[in-house]
């Protein structure tokens, strides 16, 4: 399998223009996603995840605006690119599970005439092959009487169901990347389990990226190749999956793992450490973390901890870790 960068965001900043005055949802945040890799993206509500994810998919919208840095997609800057060439990106290449996926299925339309339209857009098959992988696939993100829900309108169906439609649509685009921000929160474990192996296969089969955003630790673990910790609007740690378990390095990704017991179990979910995520009033001026941080210091208190590599991989952005660290990581 090649291992190409696929996606790599640099300094990105998006900040949303409120009466109040401007708030950096995303603070100057770089990552890179590989082809075949699998990233997940942890931290609790409110860090910026989603809004990360709605700047790589170019739809921010106001009073949300990308302020800063870049996300080159196969190497294009696609924030300089036209609304036009996003909506040829999106669905093709670029594929996103919504978190709230009410908006993005057209009512006019039949479920049915949606699918076929994404599946004969993304493959070589006749009319009737379409009729046929459209319904297979309703059937494999476990939507009982698939035949019957594929000749149905999207008002027809609950949330529930809507939203494993909504996946259906986005595994049959058969993207380079797959977007899919907590894609299973609001399903069932049976069904959650089915379309996370659905995924699997996907990357297997396509070697598509997948940017999954969850809550869930026990997904983490099972899914990711890397985990980047988000706080405040910015990474605070990046780890390949094994080290993040095994060794976390920053105070916030320790209280994520230790506020979890039981990685193992699928509906655990994260609890949040005492304290909460601070507001644009309440952003410190040094570590944004260190209200909550049991090892802060002066220095803590008094100057932002850029993120610096501490071995391996492994970035973290904390003043635990010194500079003489970094340079010989
Ligand atoms: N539509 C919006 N209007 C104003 N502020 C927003 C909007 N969407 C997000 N934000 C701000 O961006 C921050 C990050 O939000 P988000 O990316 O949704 O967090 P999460 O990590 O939970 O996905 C929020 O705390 C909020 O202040
Ligand atoms: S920089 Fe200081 S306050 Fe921030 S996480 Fe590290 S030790 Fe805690
Ligand atoms: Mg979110």
């Amino acid at each position: 399998m090649k291992k190409d960068t696929l996606l790599s965001v640099s300094e990105l900043k998006t900040y949303f223009f409120m009466e109040s005055g401007a708030v950096p949802s995303v603070h100057g945040v770089s990552f890179e996603v590989k082809q075949g890799e699998t990233v997940a993206i942890v931290g609790e509500s409110g860090c910026g995840k989603s809004v990360t994810s709605l700047s790589i998919m170019g739809l921010v919208s106001s009073p949300g605006k990308i302020v800063g840095g870049d996300i080159r997609f196969h190497g294009q800057d696609l924030t300089t690119i036209s609304e036009k060439e996003y909506r040829k990106l999106r669905g093709n290449d670029l594929s996103m599970i919504f978190q709230e996926p009410l908006t993005s299925l057209n009512p006019l339309f039949t479920i049915g005439s949606q699918l076929d339209e994404v599946i004969l857009l993304h493959q070589q098959v006749t009319k009737e092959e379409a009729r046929q992988k459209g319904i297979e696939m309703l059937k494999k993100v476990g939507i009982p009487r698939a035949e019957q829900v594929y000749r149905s309108y999207p008002h027809q169906l609950s949330g529930g169901m809507r939203q494993r439609v909504m996946i259906a649509m986005a595994l049959a685009c058969e993207p380079k990347l797959l977007i899919a921000d907590e894609p299973t929160t609001a399903l069932d474990v049976t069904i959650q389990a089915q379309i996370l192996q659905l995924m699997r296969k996907l990357v297997k089969d396509n070697n598509t990226a997948i940017m999954l955003i969850t809550h869930d630790l026990g997904v983490v673990a099972e899914m990711a190749d890397t985990v980047i910790v988000m706080y405040a609007g910015q990474v605070v740690e990046q780890a390949d999956v094994f080290t993040l378990f095994a060794a976390p390095a920053h105070p916030y990704t320790q209280g994520l793992l230790a506020s979890t017991p039981k990685i193992q179990t699928i509906e655990e979910e994260l609890q949040s450490i005492e304290g909460t995520v601070p507001t644009q009033e309440t952003m410190p001026k040094g570590c944004r973390f260190f209200p909550r941080c049991p090892h802060a210091s002066e220095q803590c208190v008094q100057n932002q901890p850029s993120l610096l590599k501490i071995g391996g991989g492994q970035l973290v952005r904390c003043w635990l870790f010194d500079a003489k660290e970094a340079a010989s990581g």
